[in-house]
């Protein structure tokens, strides 16, 4: 049989890739993906005796342990090969990261086990169609939808029909918070109080259920990871203004700065950047903006719309080292919940 890991997509990303592939539908033809087939392939096995199943499932269940749910925000269109053998794909903006560490371990568990996989390199993409000439097209500008990965699957593919069929054959879901990546490195998981960030980005999909106005659930979003987060002195959002600048939005603690210019500190850096930080010394970042000379360690993270930084969620703390790499992952899964109502609120 032929095989092949994928991760599998929620359905909000699932409907917007439909979206996309409709509106490619009615400019060019092709074979197009059908809509309850789209995935990310992480590692294809190619022709596998039945007999060898169990032995790829060990592998991918081995290589997901500890990996937690994947926040993925759709990010461009793009298209590989050329005529008849071109393939036209969905890239993303968020999660790219974190799907080729995990192709990576999916790989490495699978070669482990003596089974022979794609070496390509790995860009996560979902294909929509293939086998068209895409010359002249334009690429619609691709909708913005994010959501969480929460399973990855082995299936087999069966080429035999007009469109290919997929058969899910073992589903294992990504439960692990991220705190085993922690092992060996100076923080012992033991000390780092465990937060369930995939709960709390639960919670706040139900806080903004049903609400049109930002201002109310980003008031709420601060209060809710201020209270399910020890240790903390400071939770809020800093927004980009039209003037360029952050600007202060809802939060719990302190009175803090209102402006904070495009690039500086620890939060204008996290919107330049695109990037989270983790900064386990304030005191040792260049341009640190002191808002409480009591706070020691802080993370930030870019928040999206439209497909670009609308502004920054910032966490403080007193205690030095306060934030891992474990939280960092686990506020970005908080953002991506957040990223999915800020589509609709106003
Ligand atoms: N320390 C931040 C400024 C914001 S306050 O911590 C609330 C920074 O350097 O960006």
């Amino acid at each position: 049989m032929r095989l092949f890991v994928a991760a599998e997509l929620p359905g909000k990303l699932l409907d917007a890739l439909a979206e996309t592939s409709a509106v490619l539908r009615e400019q060019i033809c092709g074979r197009y993906v059908a809509p309850d087939s789209f995935h990310v392939t992480l590692a294809f096995l190619g022709e596998v005796p039945g007999s060898r199943v169990a032995s790829a499932v060990a592998a991918i269940e081995e290589a997901c342990l500890g990996q937690g749910p994947i926040a993925l925000t759709l990010g461009p269109l793009g298209s590989f090969g050329r005529g008849q053998r071109s393939t036209l794909w969905q890239g993303f903006s968020r999660g790219v990261d974190e799907l080729s560490s995990l192709a990576g371990d999916v790989r490495e568990c699978l070669g482990d086990a003596g089974f022979a996989y794609d070496s390509a390199l790995f860009v996560p993409h979902v294909t929509l169609m293939r086998a068209a000439d895409l010359k002249g097209l334009q690429l619609p500008s691709p909708l913005i939808e994010s959501g969480l990965v929460r399973s990855i699957a082995l299936l087999s593919s069966d080429l035999s029909g007009e469109r290919p069929r997929y058969e899910v054959l073992h589903r294992v879901a990504l439960e692990g918070n991220g705190m085993e990546e922690l092992e060996g490195s100076p923080v012992q998981a033991e000390d780092v109080p465990t937060v369930d960030y995939a709960l709390l980005a639960e919670q706040l999909r139900a806080i903004g259920e049903g609400e049109s106005l930002l201002q109310p659930v980003l008031a709420n979003a601060s209060a809710l990871i201020n209270e399910a987060m020890p240790d903390v002195s400071w939770v809020g959002f800093y927004v980009l203004d039209v003037s360029g600048e952050l600007v202060l939005g809802p939060f719990q603690g302190k009175v803090a700065c209102m402006r904070i210019a495009w690039g500086r500190g620890v939060c204008g850096t996290a919107a330049k950047t695109d990037e989270t930080q983790l900064v386990p010394n304030v005191h040792e970042f260049p341009g640190h903006i002191a808002c409480d000379s009591a706070s020691n360690s802080e993370v930030v993270v870019p928040i999206h719309s439209r497909g670009s930084v609308w502004g920054v969620l910032d966490i403080d703390s007193t205690s030095l080292a306060r934030f891992t790499p474990a939280d960092a992952y686990g506020l970005e899964l908080v953002v991506a919940a957040l990223e999915e109502l800020l589509v609709v609120l106003r």
